[in-house]
């Protein structure tokens, strides 16, 4: 008891810190940073500036800000940057002054058994298990808690000096610099000149071989990821080699559609095949680990990011989480080919305030829990090894300094055992968030919530020494974050492989192009295909229009093909539609007119006329219009949710030509095709469909393939729906039975209603048409009861199946995505309209008939309640079937208690 009561004794606390000091006496500088407003932005562009000259011959001397960067990376605000000062530690006097001081200290310890505040070695040398009691009982990574592995962290975190600790726990990209020579005080210099946003005097290189770097993010190309690697384990005193992040979010050289397009396959093993190639091809230049998946919900389409992610529905952003985990890191993180995850961006940054990047979210934990943290925590009982703490604040509290989310939920709730990187610069934005007034309180506010490495913000190398000093931030903090890096870097064979793998792939890889094809081909979704005149429906195309216009300024783009984060594809392995057609058109025997009608964001009417005239002349028109790549991504958020710039007067001076017009949409996003809706008789939506998007394309035009995708948000009437998705909470007024296409008559006002556009979306989420039909009969339920008991003791089990009969009513073998939906009536919470609850891809041959079926166990039926908890209460449940979140074939079952369902809740 008195030494317990000793240990809090001011003395002792300062020795406490002395000796922390004395960890790091070696150190002959540390920064000091000068406090200033504002925040340091992209430093990615010097590994741009890498991956061009690597790729495209420019070198820096050329001048990288010449360089259309944007092209290939998000666009960021230009802010002021975060400055810093070396000055040099005092010396040898105050360096005695720590050994006798730490000889004290460490008699102390010793006496009282390395009690409260644990040093790095006593803490080293106890198991894995024993560091967080309770907490590993089940860790979401088994290969992370391999006793095995934790033995060799032990080993080296007790060699390690608390510089080396923080140097793991730091994360810069490629500074630019040609040699790890100190960067020049107090001079902007090369660095910044390259770097202008950053401006903090980092060398990249130099920090890897004094071992004062542990990973770095966006750095291309095999050969400058091995020189930094080189450096670290070469040079630095540990060895420790770097991990290398990038954000490869949908392919590495070979592109495949974007995550949303992806989404709309509703084809999780796709996604799985798609990963995995992407992680092969990143391994041969030294990427390690990606920042994907990005599984943030969104439910309005102005949010940019949108594109990033699997839309709308938890269920479906869930499963593709998984699948992307499960790509990416295969069964073991060590094998060559599989990278770590990194899954982003924790939390619910997609519910972003009127989708304007970066803001606000506000919501209460029941639908934060049933809504938007399903994906994120089944990539995490997928084995995510890594999570990126989002920008945005949730409920007041940032989300890279929320130890709700990343200590209560992610550690405690889903025995995470990875480590969390902020997600760029987020720690220094703390302070803009309000919530720090100084580097210092953003930099203790990040880590003891739980954020482990903090990207680019310069924080944790120039504040964690001091806070550490101070006794503000305990050394046991500081172990943990840089143990779970070591874990990861164990684990995935870092030590023993530390460079990039094989033959560097520098182009779309051959071998990968049909499977990619294959993806563009399933992510497409058939929105209108109208019969016309001759009863037979647009498309697929008949050869017999011989005269084909295509027209549009996304007809013959290539570096819009790929969409956002576009990675390392390179523009010159894209086949566009013009290419393509061009192909078909010969063997067929068809002539393609071409014309590019405007620009994607143009007021000039110049090239109108000309493709007026093409249309005039042709069969049949090909129009592709939609958004630039860059329209959506990183701060991509929208206002306007129509096509851009003159788009819509093309459409319509097309429309007007008198041709049959087949409306291709490019975007990243759902956009209002109200009007083509009403005058364009076939739309189909192709998001970005990456490297083989022309052969894709021309493909499911001609019918090679008939379309299967589904959509995985709703596409709005008006933007002023927005927030607009299917599973909705019903409210008291609902307009059921009233004709909502027209302004309110006479006792019609008073409901959940506009006064000027449908409450429907116009397309909903799951719709999507094929070139053939399906019927759904015989929905049923294999009980019509269950037991209230029974359905809360069989958590892992499935209570009860849902089934349907699928029939192919049309004339040619498709597939279609059947989905199930379900809705609890009754319970104490209210719920959703209905939700999605399993879905399937069945193809079948024209007139054949298949059972599908969903197992609905606790998972999919239990709701959170008052407390948080998921539950399940006696209620009625209806089950829908069918293709799409319309679905009408209908049954019903109810869960009861024995006393009636009143008496459950
Ligand atoms: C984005 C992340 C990305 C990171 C690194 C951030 O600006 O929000 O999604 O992984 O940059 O490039």
């Amino acid at each position: 008891m008195h030494l317990l009561f000793l240990f809090d004794h001011p003395l002792l606390i300062r020795m406490r810190e002395s000796l922390s000091a004395a960890d790091c006496a070696t150190a002959g500088m540390h920064r000091v940073p000068r406090h200033r407003e504002g925040s340091s932005r992209d430093g990615r562009m010097s590994a741009m500036v890498t991956f061009l000259s690597l790729n495209a011959g420019w070198s820096l001397e050329r001048g990288p800000l010449m360089v259309p960067w944007r092209e290939f990376v998000p666009r960021r605000n230009s802010k002021r940057c975060q400055r810093g000062v070396f000055v040099n530690t005092p010396g040898v006097g105050i360096r005695a002054n720590f050994r006798l001081r730490a000889i004290l200290f460490c008699t102390v310890v010793w006496l009282v058994m390395a009690g409260c505040e644990p040093h790095a070695a006593a803490q080293a040398s106890k198991p894995a298990s024993t560091h967080h009691p309770g907490r590993a009982a089940h860790p979401s990574n088994a290969q992370l808690a391999d006793p095995n592995l934790e033995g060799r962290v032990d080993r080296l975190l007790r060699q390690m000096t608390l510089e080396e600790k923080i140097g793991q726990l730091v994360q810069y990209n490629d500074t630019g610099d040609a040699s790890p020579a100190p960067p020049a005080k107090g001079d902007q210099g090369a660095i910044a000149a390259v770097n202008p946003e950053s401006g903090n005097h980092v060398n990249a290189m130099q920090l890897a071989a004094t071992g004062r770097l542990g990973s770095m993010l966006n750095t291309i190309g095999a050969e400058r990821t091995n020189t930094y690697q080189h450096l670290a384990v070469d040079q630095s005193r540990l060895h420790i080699p770097l991990l290398f992040g990038a954000d490869v979010i949908h392919g590495f050289r070979t592109i495949y559609p974007v995550p949303l397009g992806l989404a709309a396959s509703f084809d999780p093993e796709l996604v799985v095949d798609l990963s995995h190639m992407a992680a092969e091809e990143a391994t041969t230049a030294g990427i390690r680990w990606f920042y994907s998946p990005m599984v943030d919900i969104s439910r309005d389409p102005r949010w940019g990011r949108t594109v990033e992610g699997a839309g709308e529905d938890a269920y479906l952003g869930a499963a593709m989480a998984r699948a992307y985990i499960r790509g990416y890191q295969g069964d073991s993180l060590s094998k060559p080919g599989n990278v770590a995850a990194s899954v982003k961006h924790f939390a619910a940054y997609g519910a972003a305030e009127a989708g304007r990047e970066y803001n606000t979210t506000d919501m209460s934990e029941i639908r934060l829990r049933q809504d938007y943290l399903p994906p994120y925590q089944a990539a995490v009982e997928a084995g995510a090894a890594t999570i990126m703490s989002a920008f945005n604040s949730l409920n007041g509290v940032p989300s890279s300094a929320n130890p709700f989310l990343l200590k209560s939920i992610l550690r405690g709730e889903w025995g995470f055992n990875g480590f969390v990187v902020s997600d760029y610069t987020a720690v220094m934005e703390l302070m803009n968030h309000g919530i720090a007034l100084d580097p210092a309180t953003a930099t203790r506010k990040a880590i003891t919530a739980g954020v482990d490495v903090d990207m680019m913000s310069h924080f944790y190398d120039t504040q964690l020494l001091g806070l550490i000093r101070s006794g503000q931030v305990p050394m046991a903090v500081v172990d943990e974050a840089v143990r779970r890096v070591l874990r990861v870097k164990f684990a995935t064979g870092l030590f023993e492989n530390p460079y990039a793998q094989g033959v560097e792939v520098t182009a779309a890889v051959a071998e990968h192009r049909p499977l990619v094809r294959k993806a563009a081909e399933e992510s497409f979704v058939l929105l209108q295909n109208d019969k016309l005149a001759d009863g037979a429906p647009l498309l697929p195309l008949s050869p017999t229009r011989k005269l084909v216009a295509l027209i549009g300024p996304l007809a013959d783009d290539k570096v819009d093909m790929i969409g956002a984060w576009a990675s390392a594809g390179n523009e010159g392995d894209i086949i566009t539609l013009r290419q393509a057609l061009a192909q078909r058109a010969q063997q067929l025997g068809i002539t393609l007119l071409y014309s590019e009608g405007t620009e994607i964001d143009s007021s000039s009417q110049a090239g109108f006329s000309d493709a007026i005239e093409a249309a005039r002349a042709a069969d049949v028109v090909i129009l592709a219009l939609g958004e630039s790549s860059a329209m959506s991504g990183e701060a991509g958020s929208r206002a306007y949710l129509d096509l851009p710039g003159n788009q819509q007067q093309l459409l319509e001076a097309v429309v007007a030509a008198g041709k049959p017009v087949v409306l291709l949409v490019f975007s990243g996003r759902p956009l209002v095709l109200d009007w083509a809706a009403k005058h364009v008789p076939a739309i189909m939506e192709v998001w970005f469909p990456g490297t083989e998007a022309g052969n894709a394309i021309a493909n499911v035009l001609y019918g090679d393939v008939s379309p299967s995708g589904k959509l995985p948000m709703s596409f709005p009437r008006a933007v002023g729906q927005e927030p607009l998705y299917y599973n909705q909470f019903p409210t008291g007024r609902p307009p059921t039975l009233i004709d909502l296409s027209k302004p309110p008559a006479e006792g019609t006002r008073f409901f959940s209603r506009y006064i000027d556009v449908p409450n429907s979306a116009l397309f909903p989420f799951g719709y999507g048409l094929s070139y053939s039909s399906f019927s759904y009969h015989d929905v049923k339920v294999s009980k019509g009861s269950i037991p209230l008991a029974q359905a809360l003791s069989a958590q892992s089990l499935p209570l009860l199946e849902a089934s349907a009969i699928v029939t192919n009513t049309g004339d040619r073998t498709a597939t279609e995505v059947a989905q199930c939906y379900v809705r609890n009536l009754g319970a104490s919470i209210e719920q959703p309209v209905r939700s999605l609850e399993g879905f399937r891809r069945v193809t079948l041959a024209p007139g054949e008939s298949k059972q599908v079926n969903f197992p609905l166990g606790f998972k999919e039926l239990s709701f959170f309640n008052l407390d948080s908890k998921p539950t399940i209460e006696a209620t009625h449940y209806t089950v829908w079937i069918g293709g799409s979140s319309l679905a009408s074939q209908e049954t019903a079952f109810e869960v009861v208690s024995p006393s009636g369902m009143a008496d459950s809740h």
